[in-house]
């Protein structure tokens, strides 16, 4: 019977400790790692590697402080004994990790797509280095995360992504993906780098910069490139439309962690939450930045009508509730 292979699905698991490919990656991953600190990071999740290290708990992963989330706005937050407030930002930062996991595994397989639709021999060798490039940033991200965090994710922002990744042509893979959400990342990982408590997660991430931009800046070469037509156009809107709903409706993750540890909150609490979060504010500069993306590139064309259907406004506290 005929297989139909997927190429973007994020929910694939990790090979079992024991199967023997998990000793070639590692391998692989060592000798062709362009730093020694790339491959300790990158062994580390290994088991048979000589520098393997015990995966963090849930209670060894507090990686960002109240203020990077804006919790020590909140009264809910304030009122918390040491540990609730422990249990919030470790399972907050847990998220943030766990988001940055799938953006990377995405990148593999985005890279990998992009391998199979360069048109030239050069844009194929590019696309085939971008790819390892994400392979690196995933292998040391994995280390941070404990395992059960690493196959299972129900995010529909993330399904998505899979069906754009497996859908849609080139164009519009490039802009989405490559100028707007690789845009995204690299602003992304920038405020994290630099409001990091672990010294080790802190200098990868900034390690994760400099290819992130490369990536980006290549998105924005081709997709000019390529001609955008009407229907293309359409498409591409409605994605955005869909992705910037999302930022307009943020910060659900640091919601969900302090329903887990305090809750079930109510509805009127969640709202007051997301106000003390000053939400608002900064949605508000994050869209900022994905407008200034999204214009720079399409000559204003597909700006307009995301404008024109309020994709760039934040939206109050109890919208997002
Ligand atoms: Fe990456
Ligand atoms: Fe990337």
């Amino acid at each position: 019977m005929r297989q139909l292979y997927k190429t973007a699905s994020f929910d694939i698991p990790h090979a079992s400790e024991s199967n023997k490919l998990q000793r070639v990656l590692s391998s692989t991953i060592q000798n062709r790692s362009r730093d020694s600190a790339i491959a300790a990071a990158s062994l580390s999740r290994y088991p048979h590697s000589p520098l393997s290290l015990p995966h963090p708990t849930e209670e060894s992963a507090c990686y960002w402080n109240a203020k990077h989330f804006n919790l020590q706005r909140a009264q809910l937050f304030q009122q918390a004994t040491p540990q609730e407030q422990n249990a919030i930002l470790q399972i907050a930062s847990l998220s943030l990790l766990q988001e940055a996991y799938f953006i990377e595994k995405a990148g593999i397989s985005y890279m990998a797509k992009m391998v199979a639709l360069s048109e030239s021999t050069d844009e194929r060798m590019l696309y085939a280095l971008f790819s390892a490039d994400e392979t690196y940033h995933l292998t040391q991200l994995l280390r941070f995360l404990p395992l059960h965090q690493t196959t299972v994710t129900d995010d529909p922002f993330l399904r998505f992504l899979t069906d754009l990744i497996e859908h849609q042509d080139k164009t519009v893979l490039l802009f989405i993906l490559q100028v707007v959400l690789k845009g995204w990342v690299l602003s992304h990982y920038r405020t994290l780098a630099s409001d990091c408590q672990n010294p080790e997660l802190a200098n990868i991430l900034t390690g994760f910069l400099q290819d992130e931009s490369r990536h980006h800046t290549t998105g924005i070469t081709l997709f000019k490139q390529n001609p955008l037509t009407p229907e293309t156009r359409q498409v591409i809107v409605e994605a955005l439309v869909y992705f910037l709903r999302r930022v307009q409706t943020e910060p659900q993750s640091v919601v969900a962690a302090v329903n887990r540890v305090l809750g079930p909150l109510s509805r009127c609490q969640k709202i007051q939450l997301i106000e003390e979060l000053q939400t608002e504010i900064h949605t508000g500069t994050r869209l900022n930045l994905l407008r200034s993306l999204i214009g720079k590139e399409t000559a204003h064309t597909i700006l307009n009508e995301l404008e024109a259907r309020q994709a760039f406004e934040p939206l109050p506290a109890y919208l997002c509730a």
